[in-house]
């Protein structure tokens, strides 16, 4: 399982059991200062089940509460909020996320570390059209760390959620069906200076975004490049502003990215040093895809290929001076007002895969 889900459940035993606590932990699972989760390793499930049980004794909080505690914790917290960013700020509510987060997962799975995040399934539900019905059954059974997930992604945009498992696979079920409701929460109006600074961190996350977008299309599909190259590729691009293209900044799309299995790199290769570390795509569409057999939702697997001369091709033909202007409409995925199912599912992702690639709403190349 990949070291981020380490990393965090390491981070939530400290924030919710103390530094005292997570010292016995680390001495109970064996762990030293050599052996600490990394975020950008993999570990054996094997590791997490036994960490689980490790904290159950100390804490003498059962495991399915520690779980469902984490799930939320996890989404809510400011490492994921940081590296998982790529995903997390291009939609605005709860549900928005809970749809795009299959394909999200099935693009980490394309990446060589072969890592199997969940793939969800989704049925609309009949008398609430802002919910949603998600079906999960990963092998690993950890419907509690789904359960607080969910309930993380409406805190996440302040709303309150209302969850129901009406069927888990640790009772027998073929998998777990989370009946999902959504409310706004309705908030006071807010004094200026704080409208002021949020409009300001939709700014910012606008302008991630948009470097991200530029980056992912400037990256070869193979033979990768290394930071400098790509530098000097973004220098010839006239459409990031100059005072952008800094080593700190082209550095943290790339982990944005990297995060979002949009594309890997020879981290984790022998004698990897940054200077010369190299960045390449991932496919956005695996291999031997059967259009009409996925779990039913052949809408999702419509994904397109990375357009990457196509981008560049747009990107070349922008002026430096339409930076600002092209920096509207790329992050604003409304949800839709229909009922939802495969149909608004496909819509959503569409646009969704639209700004990711780069493609104007109306799909005009
Ligand atoms: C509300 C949204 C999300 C939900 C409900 C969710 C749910 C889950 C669950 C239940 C697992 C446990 C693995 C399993 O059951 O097989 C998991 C794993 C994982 N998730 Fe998510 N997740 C969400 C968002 C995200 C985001 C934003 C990221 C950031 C990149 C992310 C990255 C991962 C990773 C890296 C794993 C480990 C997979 C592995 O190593 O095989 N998830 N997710």
């Amino acid at each position: 399982m990949h070291g981020l889900i380490f990393v965090t459940w390491e981070k939530y035993i400290a924030e919710r059991f103390g530094d005292s606590l997570l010292h016995n932990y680390r001495a109970a699972v064996g762990e030293t200062t050599a052996t600490a989760p990394l975020a950008s390793r993999i570990y054996d499930d094997a590791t997490l089940i036994a960490g689980v049980q490790a904290l159950c004794k100390l804490s003498g909080v059962p495991a399915n509460t520690l779980l469902r505690e984490y799930g939320r914790y996890f989404i809510m917290n400011g490492l994921t909020s940081h590296l998982c960013a790529y995903f997390l700020t291009r939609v605005h509510s709860g549900r928005e996320l809970l749809l795009i987060m299959r394909e999200g997962h099935q693009q980490m799975r394309r990446t060589p570390d072969g890592i199997t995040p969940p793939l969800f399934r989704y049925e609309a539900l009949p008398n609430d059209p802002q919910g949603i019905l998600l079906i999960y059954d990963s092998p690993r059974k950890l419907c509690p760390v789904l359960y607080g997930a969910i309930e993380g992604a409406g805190e996440r945009y302040s709303e309150q959620v209302r969850v129901i498992e009406r069927t888990c696979m640790k009772h027998g079920a073929d998998a777990c069906r989370f009946e999902v409701h959504f409310r706004p929460i309705i908030h006071q109006p807010q004094d200026r200076f704080i409208q002021h600074w949020q409009q300001e961190r939709i700014q910012q996350q606008r302008a991630r975004q948009y470097i991200a977008d530029v980056i992912l299309a400037l990256l070869p599909a193979s033979d990768g490049i290394t930071m400098n190259t790509l530098q000097e590729r973004l220098q010839a691009t006239p459409v990031v502003p100059i005072e952008q293209i800094r080593p700190r900044i082209i550095f943290e799309a790339l982990r944005h990215l990297q995060y979002a299995g949009l594309i890997t790199s020879t981290a984790n290769q022998p004698g990897d040093i940054l200077t010369q570390r190299k960045f390449w795509r991932v496919p956005t569409q695996d291999q031997d895809q059967d259009q009409n057999q996925d779990n039913g939702n052949d809408q999702m697997q419509s994904m397109p290929p990375v357009t990457s001369p196509r981008l560049t091709r747009r990107l070349s033909e922008r002026k430096r001076d339409e930076h600002e202007e092209s920096f509207t409409g790329l992050s604003d995925v409304q949800p839709e007002v229909s009922a939802p199912g495969k149909q608004e599912t496909g819509s959503l992702l569409l646009k969704y895969r639209q700004q990711r690639d780069g493609i104007p709403r109306d799909g005009t190349p």
